[in-house]
């Protein structure tokens, strides 16, 4: 059985007064499913106990003259357990390729780390008609051997979906999330992400082939963070 996991991203957002909202989390967070904060890098190491934290990208290398990047086994010491991979923010913003995002993927395993490995696409690739196509080539280009349940979750994040308030409908999600379990496997977490919030969480939680979601804006604060899990936590 796959794991319901209700991971949050941060982004770039959160200062130290933010981990508030963190300990809030990790007192409230139900029973029943694994809850994730994914913080800047910064905010790792002081995150709560009673909660995972996870980073949001690291350099396939160990150590090195990197300036400016973060190992996994720097996230791993600093308290993450887990790792998001091939956000697309991060393959627009630094032009992360799939080859990019495999060997991240492959670097968050070497660090002990479980990958949140992101795939989504454009709005253009869905109007016309490529969904699919571009979802399983992303994943035959950055999903590694050796991948299984224990060290990675995929996210399907449509890119139009995420922070624009646009959540993708249930029959969306359903075909896209059939169509994964088909290529990964029975056991592996599979996650929605893209403008969910407490409103629409029930309904995407209720589809058979979703087991939780990575959630951006509405995992800022505990208040709306903590209805989602709790949805995850009742489905
Ligand atoms: P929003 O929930 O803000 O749309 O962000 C989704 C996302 O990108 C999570 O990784």
């Amino acid at each position: 059985m796959p794991q319901k996991i209700a991971a949050g991203n941060w982004k770039m957002n959160g200062m130290r007064a933010s981990l508030d909202e963190a300990r809030a989390v990790a007192s409230g967070a139900p029973d029943g499913i694994t809850t994730v904060l994914c913080p800047p890098a910064t905010l790792l190491a002081a995150m709560p106990e009673g909660l995972a934290a996870g980073g949001q990208y690291c350099h396939p290398a160990v150590k090195g003259a990197h300036t400016g990047d973060i190992s996994a086994e720097m996230l791993a010491d600093a308290g993450a357990s887990h790792c998001i991979t091939g956000h697309s923010e991060r393959r627009a913003d630094h032009g992360e390729t799939d080859a990019d995002v495999r060997a991240q993927t492959e670097a968050a395993w070497r660090g002990g780390l479980i990958a949140i490995l992101c795939i989504g696409e454009t709005l253009a690739e869905r109007e016309a008609g490529r969904t699919l196509d571009v979802l399983m080539g992303q994943l035959d280009g950055s999903l590694p051997e050796g991948a299984g349940p224990a060290n990675t979750i995929i996210a399907y994040e449509p890119v139009w979906a995420i922070g624009t308030g646009k959540v993708a409908t249930p029959d969306q999600v359903a075909e896209v999330h059939d169509a994964l379990r088909g290529r990964v496997g029975p056991d592996m977490s599979l996650l929605y992400g893209g403008s969910v919030k407490a409103g629409n969480a029930a309904e995407l939680f209720a589809l058979v082939n979703v087991d939780g979601a990575l959630v951006g804006g509405a995992s800022l604060t505990a208040a709306d963070f903590l209805p989602i899990a709790e949805a995850l936590a009742a489905s």
